[in-house]
This record gives structure tokens, sequence and C-alpha cells, in this order.
């Protein structure tokens, strides 16, 4: 069975920690998308690892992960990582695959990133990885990949720099690059976890181009990005947190940037610990979007929602989600595709009465305060998506479904 994980919103819902959790019952982990762009972050007991560019399921034991073809690989990050979560006790050796057809990251790509965005007349505040670099490259044809390094004509047409760069490299990627297709084939009985990077609304089709990034961020790339086709995929959940963050610049329609509710704001950042796992950055924060929930529950085919920080809440009086948008005076109920309508409209915004109790203290559905699953069934009516589990705290154990994951819908 292959399940797909993706962020419902514009990336850090806490897609990591649900990958985590659901490797447990995986055979392979295969992330689809982005580069080092991404970060997740994972607590189990008292250890915090960060991955950027290995997929969140290698902190599972004795689980493979592999690396898709969908993904823009930095090699020199990605031996770093492996080298730091080895320093944390994880033993990565024979479990990590790399797929031949992925396209690397070069080192000069990361400074050409930073120069392009400081040129444009609409910077995108990229977090200068060399992600739109890559991918540019592949797109244009002019891409290096895995399988590249032993391609004589592609070798020897890279500068000398660049050569010797990567040779170190080389002789490490040897023995964990695969061709994908054939590995997945191979592997085609088992249960695969597809994981995605960023959100929705960053992909490079379904986001608010062009303050996106630059690769499939939507249910569809696993398809492609992990190397199976479309119809090999069963089941896709999308995890989305309780309110709405941010970072980089763009259009954020219920971005809380008035009075009060830049008060809320700075509470949820520190409450979420909402600074960037990448960069550092802090998270624009604003009040949940249902309008733009709907249209990612669409463009992902979602089967279902993993509703994350929604304990955040606890001991609130109530909690304002938007339900329309306001655009020239007139009220709209979908997500424009015109980034200055996107800017311009205002949020509908409908509050929602709070809850006595704790959703940080639920383990079961049962458990969460009536309040609580009244706010859930006003998503799940608004969204027409079921919520089929919920992250209710950093740790592994603050985790339960609803619905079982690992059944074909
Ligand atoms: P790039 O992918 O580094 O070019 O960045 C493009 C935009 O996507 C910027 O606004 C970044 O802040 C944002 N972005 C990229 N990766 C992530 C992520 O993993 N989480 C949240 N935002 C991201």
């Amino acid at each position: 069975m292959n399940l797909v994980v993706v962020g419902a919103q514009w990336g850090d819902e806490g897609k990591g920690k649900m990958v985590d959790y659901f490797s447990e019952d995986a055979d392979l982990v295969v992330r689809f998308s982005g580069g080092a762009n991404a970060g997740h972050t994972i607590k189990v007991e008292d250890k915090t690892f960060a991955v950027h560019l290995i997929p969140a399921g290698i902190i599972s034991p004795g689980k493979t992960v592999v690396l898709g073809n969908g993904m823009v690989i930095d090699p020199a990050s990605m031996f770093e990582e492996l080298a730091k979560i080895a320093s944390q006790g994880i033993d990565w050796e024979g479990r990590v695959v790399v797929s031949d057809r992925a396209h690397l990251v070069l080192p000069g790509y990361k400074s050409e990133d930073r120069t392009i965005d400081e040129h444009r007349a609409r910077p995108i505040g990229t977090t200068g990885r060399g992600i739109g670099v890559a991918y540019g490259k592949k797109a244009s044809r002019d891409g290096v990949r895995v399988a590249d390094l032993w391609d004589p004509v592609v070798w020897n047409a890279l500068s000398k720099s660049d050569r010797d760069w990567l040779e170190p490299f080389k002789e490490r990627l040897a023995s964990m690059k695969v061709n994908l297709a054939d590995f997945m084939m191979a592997n085609q009985d088992k249960r695969i976890l597809l994981e995605g990077a960023q959100g929705a609304l960053l992909d490079l089709d379904h986001g608010t181009y062009p303050y996106v990034s630059s690769g499939i961020s939507t249910s569809a790339g696993a398809a492609i990005g992990a190397s199976i086709g479309p119809r090999r995929i069963d089941k896709c959940l999308g995890v989305l947190k309780a309110y709405q963050t941010r970072v980089g610049n763009g259009p954020f329609p219920t971005e809380m940037v008035d009075g009060n509710d830049v008060v809320l704001a700075d509470k949820l950042r520190e409450l979420g610990h909402e600074y960037g796992v990448t960069t550092g950055r802090p998270r624009r924060i604003g009040f949940l979007d249902l309008v733009a929930l709907k249209y990612s529950g669409w463009v992902n085919s979602l089967d279902g929602f993993i509703l994350s920080h929604l304990n955040l809440y606890d001991g609130f009086e109530s909690l304002s989600v938007c339900t329309a948008y306001e655009l020239d005076g007139e009220e709209i109920d979908y997500f424009p595709s015109n980034i200055a309508d996107l800017e311009r409209v205002k949020p509908v915004l409908q509050t929602l009465p709070g809850w006595e109790g704790k959703v940080a203290d639920a383990r079961t559905w049962e458990d969460m305060p009536g309040g609580a699953q009244k706010v859930v069934e006003f998503i799940e009516e608004f969204t027409g998506v079921p919520v089929h589990g919920y992250s209710v705290g950093p740790l592994r154990k603050e985790t339960f479904m609803k619905e079982e994951p690992w059944t074909v819908s």
C-alpha cells in the first residue's frame, strides 16, 4: 500500500513528526520532493532530531528511507545531516537509498539563488539553499543528476572546482544510488510511506505563485517524484495546523497584523515555537484559513487531515477561523489565483467557542473536550475532508488516529 503525507498549508504543519509516527508501520519511506530548504523536527523522548533532506522516517530503527527523483540533493548537506544523526545514536548505514534520477545542488547554486532573489522585483524570501536554481536547471535540461556523476560527457563538462567538490561524494553515493523505478517495482507489495515537503500553498502549480517553492508539494508529486505513477497512490493525508503560518514573502489573507491580533500571534509563536528549522526566521502567524484549506483538500485529493497544534488553544475562550474572503466589497468563497487579488482580500472570520479541559491530554477522539470536537466537526463540514488523526504535542506519544492510516479508502 502507498500512503502519501503532505502539508496542507504553507509547510511547517508538523509533517516530520507524523512521518516519523507512520514510519513505525511502514516498510519503506520515500521522500518525493524538495531539498534542504525543508526542515523537519522530530522529538523522541528526550532527543530532538532535525532533518532537512533525509526522510523523517530515518529515526525509526531499521527502516529503509529513499531520496526520490523529485528531490534536489546537496550531497554536502546530506552527509552532514547523516553525520549529525549518527552522533545522536541513529545507525543509518545501509538504510539510505538515493534515486539516481534525483538532481544535485552544486556549490554555486546557493549564492546564485540568493542573488537572483535580491534582484527580483518581487523577492520571494528564498531559504537560499539553491533549490530554485537546481529545479530551474532541471527544467531547462542543464541539471546534473546523481547518475551523471558516472557519465563522462556530463562529468567532463563540469568545472574543475565542481568535479573536485563532487569527487569525495561519488564513492559514497555509489553504494546508495538505485534506479528508483526498478526499486519501487521490486518493493511494490510493501507498505510504502510517501513523504512530501513544504505544503500545498507553496506548490509550484497550486501555491501562491510566484511566492512558492520550486518543487511539487502536492500529493500528485508522489507519483512522479517517487517513480510509481498515479494509479498506485492508495491514500493521501494532509497535515494541517489549527492556525496558519508562513515563512518568507507572499500573500497571507488571514495574517494577524492588527492590534490585539499581533498579541495573539506573538502568543501562538511562543507556544508553538514558530521559528524556521532551516533559517531560524520567525514564522508569520494567521487565523486558520478554511477557504485555503478546502482548496488544499481538493488539489491534494485528500482522504483525510491530520490536525496538529489544536492543543495550543487549550484555555482560550474562543478561536477564530476564516470562512470566506471579501474582495473589493464582495464576499467570495474560493482561493484566488491572481496574486494581486490574494493580497487584497480581507478574511471573513467566524468565532468559535473554546472549551473546558485539555486537547493536550487527549489520546483518543473520545478524550477530546466537547468544544474541541465541535471545532473539528466545523472544519470537516466546511472542507468536506474528515480529520483522521491528531497531533496534540511534540512527542510521538502525543499522537493518535481516529481512522486507521494503512487501509485503502
Ligand atoms: P526556496 O524553496 O528556498 O526557494 O523558498 C521559496 C519559498 O518557500 C520561501 O518563502 C521559503 O520560505 C518557503 N519555503 C521553502 N521551504 C519551506 C519549508 O519547508 N517550510 C516553510 N516554508 C518553506
